[in-house]
């Protein structure tokens, strides 16, 4: 499927390098909020080049998988595992169709879902409510977590904001829900020019909700020391007082499963009287 990400691999592989709050807030925050994967089965969805799905394999997921829509993302995933043979899987699907969730391999088969980016790319409420379902259907049936970085809903529009940190927001003032915005990303000698769509917090807790999700946090990102140290606390300012991004943890709680078992025949006292 051709898709607006098929030119953006190179910046995206070396936008942790490029962009100092990929690396200091962003990874920090995002990968402190997922915690410990040690031993858990992790899929990722709108996994680009794969720097997620790599992380947290190396971090210690049993199984690690990625699933993207880009065919160029996927197969540049692709090529770097087979030099590098981390045994991370990557699946060419489009996350936003719940039956992306029902894939042999993926369905019920995942301790954590996370996703970086990619529900802002929903352009309908039915894609954004897609995201999620194939997240809860990758996801045990006894439940897990869904983790994902979205767009702030109250992202600064002031378009020189996020200009320090190699980024500039822009959409119209709109209360409509899935209201386009433009980035446009400076990755070292890369431009990215990328279409999105803004959705509220309560359109987020509808879609993870409808999805199965009944417990929904949002988690402001901070600032690593290593990040504070390197770069000092007033180039953080700005982005930490409004950041761009903030960090959803969603829970799902089992689903309920009938009851398969066979039942005892009613014995003769059981049978109802006529
Ligand atoms: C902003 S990039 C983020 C990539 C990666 N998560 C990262 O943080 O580096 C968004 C990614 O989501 C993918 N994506 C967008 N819509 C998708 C969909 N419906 N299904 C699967 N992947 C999708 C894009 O192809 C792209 O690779």
């Amino acid at each position: 499927m051709d898709s607006q990400f098929d030119t953006a691999v190179a910046a995206y592989e070396s936008s942790m390098e490029e962009m100092p709050f990929r690396e200091h807030v962003e990874a920090y925050s995002f990968l402190n909020a997922v915690g410990d994967v040690i031993g858990r089965d992790v899929l990722d969805l709108g996994c680009g080049s794969g720097l997620y799905a790599r992380r947290l394999r190396r971090a210690g997921a049993a199984r690690a998988v990625g699933m993207d829509e880009s065919a160029a993302m996927v197969e540049h995933a692709q090529r770097r595992e087979a030099r590098e043979g981390l045994g991370v899987e990557y699946v060419a699907a489009d996350a936003a169709d719940p039956a992306a969730g029902d894939l042999p391999d993926i369905a019920g088969s995942f301790d954590v879902v996370t996703a970086v980016y990619v529900l802002p790319y929903a352009s309908s409420q039915a894609e954004l409510q897609g995201f999620c379902a194939t997240a809860r259907r990758a996801l045990r049936v006894a439940g897990g977590r869904f983790v994902a970085a979205v767009l702030n809903p109250e992202f600064s529009t002031d378009p020189q904001w996020y200009r320090g940190y190699g980024m500039l927001l822009s959409s119209q003032e709109s209360p409509e829900e899935g209201t386009p915005g433009h980035l446009r990303a400076w990755v070292g000698p890369e431009v990215l020019d990328l279409d999105f769509f803004r959705w509220s917090a309560a359109a987020h807790e509808e879609a993870l909700k409808t999805a199965g999700f009944d417990r929904v946090s949002w988690i402001r990102p901070t600032v690593s020391e290593e990040g504070r140290a390197r770069y000092g606390e007033a180039f953080w300012a700005n982005y930490l007082n409004c950041p761009h991004a903030l960090i959803i943890d969603a829970q799902a709680s089992p689903k309920a499963v009938p009851d398969s078992r066979p039942r005892p025949a009613r014995s003769a006292d059981e049978t109802p009287q006529q």
